[in-house]
């Protein structure tokens, strides 16, 4: 996925193969992270996820966890072909039997279409690098 979105190295990206493994693999166990895999003529096509993350109750909502969808890829040779829609179909169902309000995601440029079709809207959810400077603070004396 990380190859597929580019502006990663390839050192950082084959770095974090590892470290996302350790992330993943015991919360695919406890159920806080779960995967869907298409396949296609028995070979894996596309897969997403979703993680039951942490997160504050608020008025209307006692749920502590969000459910995020992330890790969406499909190989080249199976893309246009609805992969990632019928996937992420099913993570949202998923979330919705269990009765969470809501379902949040990052999309990708690739990803946009998708996620506007099925009914995914942009949020006002703002960030702000730690590492630099931020551009054009527009600080007054
Ligand atoms: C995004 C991605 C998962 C879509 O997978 P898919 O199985 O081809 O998706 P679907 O067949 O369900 O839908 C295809 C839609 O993807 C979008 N899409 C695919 N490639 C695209 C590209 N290069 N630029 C913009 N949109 C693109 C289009 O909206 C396309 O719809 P269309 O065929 O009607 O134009 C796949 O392109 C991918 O793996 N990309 C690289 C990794 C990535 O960006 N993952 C998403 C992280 S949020």
């Amino acid at each position: 996925m990380w190859y597929s979105i580019g502006g990663r190295s390839r050192t950082s990206v084959q770095r974090h193969r590892a470290v996302y493994r350790r992330w993943a693999a015991p919360r695919i166990r406890s159920g806080e992270l779960v995967a869907y895999i298409a396949e296609i003529d028995g070979q894996p096509a596309g897969s997403g996820c979703v993680w039951f993350q942490p997160a504050q109750p608020r008025p209307g909502m006692a749920e502590i966890r969000t459910p995020y969808i992330l890790s969406m890829y499909t190989a080249p040779e199976f893309r246009g072909l609805g992969v990632a829609t019928k996937i992420v179909r099913r993570l949202v169902a998923f979330c919705r039997v269990r009765r969470y309000a809501r379902v949040t995601l990052h999309a990708s440029p690739q990803g946009r279409a998708v996620y506007r079709r099925l009914g995914f809207e942009r949020t006002w959810e703002m960030r702000r690098s730690l590492r630099d400077p931020p551009a054009a603070a527009g600080r007054k004396s």
